[in-house]
């Protein structure tokens, strides 16, 4: 990122999922801002790394492992990063699992899976966090996905998952909105090199036809997932509240996408 219009300097940014992708890239963006970092997910190598990242870029950053489906592990992460930075002023929830498989292909297991991680990981982390945000002012961001209002073939499970975030969003906009904590959601289009894309358009013809669809013939960059997290928790975004906001070249106006071919490529080789 170049010019900085935004300072966070002193400020304590936790970012669930935050070891890798567009939470990673969100984590770099507030570090660069000034901000303390403190980030989670499950493989305590992946927290080392980005936490050595950050740290090697001048910011102070705290990680520790933690999977978002267990309660109890996400409370004691954040109250080790409370004790860490204090009071939380942005809090980042981005844990999520995806794969392609029509709902047939589905076991109940694997649909519960992605619930358990999207929903029920951002229920956790919200929940938890709420002793810790500082009130007034803190900012919650979720990290949702187009398949939450886009029913989309191969997706059931984080259709299903995504669509709950965004409620959850909603409603704690509106429960929360009196303590001054504001909270919404991102939605991001297709981001360039990141395990997610990865997963829904794993070949070059997939990514090319992917760019090809977005209204602004490109792929996203975690930047650009970083800056609107930042204009959200900064002053400039202090009357925004229980917005739902893709940041997407365009790509949500064009319906759903056919996820076929790349799940026919997927299944095969799960084979
Ligand atoms: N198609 C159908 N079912 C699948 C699947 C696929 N491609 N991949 C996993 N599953 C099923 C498994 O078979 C299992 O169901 P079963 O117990 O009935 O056999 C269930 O999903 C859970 O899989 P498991 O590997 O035990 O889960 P996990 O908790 O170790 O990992 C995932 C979670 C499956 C979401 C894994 O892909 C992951 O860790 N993803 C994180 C990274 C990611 O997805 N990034 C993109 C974010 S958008
Ligand atoms: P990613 O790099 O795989 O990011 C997912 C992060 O969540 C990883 O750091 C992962 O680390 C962590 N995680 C997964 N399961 C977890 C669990 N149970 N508990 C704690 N942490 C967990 O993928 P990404 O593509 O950048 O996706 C990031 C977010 O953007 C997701 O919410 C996704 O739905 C959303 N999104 C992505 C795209 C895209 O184009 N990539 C588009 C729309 C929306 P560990 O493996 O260490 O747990």
């Amino acid at each position: 990122m170049n010019a900085l219009p935004f300072d966070f300097t002193g400020r304590h940014v936790f970012v669930a999922g935050g070891s890798s992708g567009i939470n990673f890239g969100i984590a770099q963006g507030f570090a660069r801002a000034g901000a303390n970092v403190s980030i989670i997910s499950r493989s305590a190598d992946k927290v080392a790394s980005a936490v050595a990242q950050l740290q090697a870029g001048g910011a102070h950053a705290f990680g520790t492992p933690a999977d978002v489906r267990q309660p109890e592990a996400v409370q004691q992460a954040l109250q080790a990063a409370a004790d860490r930075f204090g009071p939380i002023d942005v809090l980042v929830s981005g844990a999520a699992g995806n794969f392609l498989a029509s709902a047939l292909d589905l076991s109940p297991n694997a649909f519960k899976t992605v619930v358990d991680i999207d929903l029920m990981g951002s229920f956790h982390v919200a929940r938890f966090a709420h002793p810790h945000l500082r009130q007034p002012g803190a900012c919650v961001i979720q990290i949702s996905a187009s398949q939450a209002f886009t029913p989309t073939p191969f997706q059931a499970h984080v259709c299903a998952a995504k669509a709950g975030v965004d409620m959850l969003t909603q409603v704690l906009a509106m429960e929360w909105g009196p303590q001054g904590i504001r909270v919404n959601s991102i939605v991001p289009g297709p981001i360039a090199d990141t395990e997610g894309l990865k997963r829904l358009a794993p070949t070059e013809d997939t990514l090319a036809a992917m760019a090809q669809r977005v209204p602004l013939r490109r792929l996203g960059r975690t930047e650009d997932i970083a800056r609107m997290a930042m204009l959200l928790a900064s002053d400039w975004g202090s009357y925004i509240t229980g917005a739902i906001i893709p940041v997407d070249g365009g790509l949500a106006l064009t319906g759903p996408r056919d996820f076929s071919a790349a799940a026919a490529a997927s299944k095969r080789e799960r084979a």
